[in-house]
């Protein structure tokens, strides 16, 4: 696990470290599916539907919107030395996204053991290998610099957007939901 959670870290980078120790638990379960899909077995097309909302609504429309809409822009505002890193992590969502449509797009066309299977399966495993690289560089180097660049108020200010990001995609019933289902996903799969 790359999330440095701590009691020392502001609310902000500890909500993305937790979302982050959701995301990797989910790679685990993408890696889990991939074998069972290269092994030629029939994964039930149900499963593979809430692998793609999950993506799309908890990392993607909540995690990521979380980066995109606030930390990003405001570390950029603070010093444009913050722009590479901004960028590649910035690719590093699109690269993503495309993973994911990958999935989505063969999902009407899959059955056990065709090539749609196996595409699904290199786009779990791309995303899984691409995710796992992401997370380690935003606790190396997206985590630190929030840490240096925003204290309190403005990590309160954060907090409070995140908080309105959360409700607005997710909702809290909808959150517990989605852990349940991961913990449901890694019981069955991994
Ligand atoms: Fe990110
Ligand atoms: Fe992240």
């Amino acid at each position: 696990m790359y999330n440095h959670e701590g009691d020392s870290m502001t609310k902000p980078t500890k909500d993305l470290g937790n979302e982050h120790g959701a995301i990797l638990v989910f790679l685990i379960i993408a890696r889990a599916l991939a074998k069972q899909l290269d092994e030629g077995n029939d994964v039930n097309k149900k499963d593979l539907e809430a692998i793609v909302d999950f993506v799309r609504t908890f990392a993607d429309k909540c995690h990521h919107a979380k980066e995109e809409d606030q930390v990003f822009p405001q570390l950029i505002k603070k010093s444009k030395e913050y722009a590479g890193l901004v960028n590649e992590l910035l690719g590093e969502h699109i690269a993503g996204r495309d993973f994911i449509r990958g999935i989505a797009d063969s999902l009407p066309q899959y059955s056990a053991g065709n090539p749609h299977a196996i595409h699904v399966s290199r786009c779990l495993t791309g995303y899984a290998d691409l995710l796992q690289k992401h997370i380690r560089t935003e606790a190396e180097r997206l985590f630190p610099a929030m840490e240096k660049e925003f204290a309190s108020p403005e990590a309160e200010k954060l907090w409070e957007e995140f908080k309105k990001i959360e409700h607005d995609v997710i909702g809290e019933v909808k959150h517990e939901a989605y852990h349940e289902w991961l913990k449901e996903m890694r019981a069955k799969y991994a």
